[in-house]
């Protein structure tokens, strides 16, 4: 939705305007495009997020909350492995106790700032750390896009599936989030099944959409809407 500040107003309505325009989130970076007029945020519900405690969600077998110091080691020594670095984008080869601590204090941050949420994948029983999940919120258009990784111990027995559903479901529900996005590289088929099996749509594939150790990458998108 577009404000046109070209509007005539008076005094008062104006005061009430600029009062309004500090709740707005102006586009970055700010294009001339936009010199006469405001693109503002989504006209949609708000999230009913408890700002003061980390979410926890819970399946029939895991628990998803907030990764914790006591993760660190367990999570360097999954993440160590050639296979998740080059199956994503973000995951560095070689994983080491700085980069899990990255991880952690993104988690912290986006929880903080309501921009992104990650989340621990634990079993139930033990409340071990098997595997990560993360949603980064596009706030401008209300919408996210997933990532995730499991421990290849637990592989092909349904946790990504499971951990995905139930942040779909924390996104439409909690969130309000109108459109979630996942996308992966052409030649990682099981996350493709993962998304297939939560309910994602196939989008199409972009091309040369990312490049990894000096390879252009292909990735599949999938999405689902919040109707
Ligand atoms: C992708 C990943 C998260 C999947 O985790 P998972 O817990 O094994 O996933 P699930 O068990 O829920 O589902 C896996 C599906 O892929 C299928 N699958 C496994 N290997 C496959 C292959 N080579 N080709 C096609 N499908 C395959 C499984 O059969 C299963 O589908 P089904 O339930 O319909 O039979 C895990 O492999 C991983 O962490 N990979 C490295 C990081 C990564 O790729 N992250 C995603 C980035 S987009």
């Amino acid at each position: 939705m577009l404000f046109n500040f070209t509007k005539k107003c008076n005094l008062v309505s104006l005061k009430k305007h600029m009062l309004r325009l500090v709740e707005i989130e102006l586009p970055v970076p700010f294009s001339p495009h936009f010199s006469n007029t405001f693109s503002v945020t989504c006209n949609c519900k708000k999230n009913a997020v408890d700002k003061t405690k980390f979410p926890e969600l819970r399946t029939e077998r895991l628990i998803l909350n907030q990764p914790k110091n006591s993760d660190l080691k367990k999570i360097t020594e999954i993440l160590n492995s050639e296979v998740y670095s080059k199956n994503t984008v973000n995951i560095p080869s070689p994983y080491t106790d700085k980069s899990a601590e990255f991880w952690l204090r993104l988690s912290e941050e986006g929880f903080i700032n309501e921009n992104q949420y990650v989340f621990a994948i634990r079993l139930k029983n033990s409340e071990e750390i098997i595997g990560g999940i993360d949603l980064g919120i596009d706030k401008r258009f209300n919408k996210a896009e997933l990532g995730y990784w499991i421990d290849q111990r637990f592989w092909n027995i349904g946790y990504a599936t499971e951990s995905v559903k139930a942040v779909i479901d924390f996104g439409f529900k909690t969130l309000n989030l109108k459109r979630i996005f996942a996308t992966h590289f052409d030649f990682n088929t099981s996350s493709g099944k993962v998304m297939q099996n939560a309910g994602m749509k196939k989008e199409g594939v972009l091309l040369c959409h990312t490049c990894k150790n000096g390879e252009y990458q292909n990735h599949v998108i999938y999405g689902i809407i919040n109707e």
